[in-house]
């Protein structure tokens, strides 16, 4: 499946887009990511004041933005003013190539809408606290965009992944939509209970770092995939490749399409 089932290499998430060489969660993070061959781009959303779902890791809009203040502060209309792109030539001038000034912040509709049924989807809920408002939303923009739904076939099962640090929002949302891919995030991969996780989630997404090998063979044997972030380091990409992990997470698509060959190598 497009999930890492089965695959004899790694699926490559695009952590953020392609958030190493270009300013994360604009379009041209995405399209660098699909570019560099990526599986899948990873979207965190947020909501807005007017109950639209954007792309940004945050939840203020200081760091990534010429904007400031919370997100769900400001209207859809209002965020759609801001520079999503300029601080990154700012704080890497030496990398980046292109000049990012004019990148929004793209909604989840935008995207979706923008690369339809050609990409994969790596979907995170970032506020607990928000769902079922968020998650609702959510299934009506997929659906609308026939992502998941009447009109989708065992092909599309794996298009759209659904992440969160928070088991009540996926256990909400395998409840309302059985059909999607979901991975229990974690800090910390010996923390994580694995025959309660296998009860409502399809995988784990510990923090690479806490990961060892016993821990891979464990998860696997309670038919979870194991997906990990932030792997950005070349050895760390090829020594967990070795382990038989599932998929990564990378800010570097490219480093990891060079490196990760087939499992065991
Ligand atoms: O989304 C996967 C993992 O990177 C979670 O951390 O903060 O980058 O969304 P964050
Ligand atoms: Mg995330």
């Amino acid at each position: 499946t497009a999930a890492g089932f089965g695959k004899e290499r790694m699926t490559i998430i695009a952590h953020r887009g392609a958030s190493g060489d270009a300013p994360e969660h604009t379009i041209a993070a995405y399209q660098l990511a699909v570019e560099q061959g990526a599986d899948y781009i990873e979207l965190d959303l947020h909501m807005t004041k007017d109950r639209q779902l954007i792309a940004i890791h945050d939840d203020t809009l200081d760091r990534t933005t010429n904007g400031s203040g919370k997100v769900h502060a400001f209207t859809l209309a209002e965020i759609k003013q801001l520079d999503a792109g300029s601080w990154f030539n700012h704080k890497y001038p030496g990398k980046a190539q292109p000049y990012y000034h004019g990148q929004t912040i793209p909604t989840l509709a935008e995207v979706i809408n923008h690369y339809g049924k050609s990409i994969n989807y790596y979907i995170e809920i970032k506020k607990p606290q928000q769902t079922p408002k968020m998650a609702d939303e959510l299934l009506r923009v997929l659906r609308q965009q026939q992502l998941i739904g009447k009109r989708t076939g065992p092909a599309d099962r794996g298009k759209i992944i659904i992440e969160s640090f928070h088991p009540d929002s996926l256990k909400y949302l395998r409840h309302k939509a059985p059909e999607l891919l979901l991975i229990q995030l974690g800090e910390d991969a010996a923390e994580m209970k694995l025959a309660e996780i296998a009860q409502y989630a399809d995988g784990v997404g510990p923090n690479f770092s806490t990961l060892n090998e016993e821990f891979v063979k464990l998860a696997h044997r309670h038919g979870l995939l194991v997906h990990c972030w932030t792997v950005n380091s070349e050895t760390a990409m090829i020594k967990l490749n070795s382990w038989n992990v599932d998929g990564i997470f990378t800010n570097y698509v490219k480093i990891a399409r060079k490196h990760v060959g087939k499992h065991g190598e």
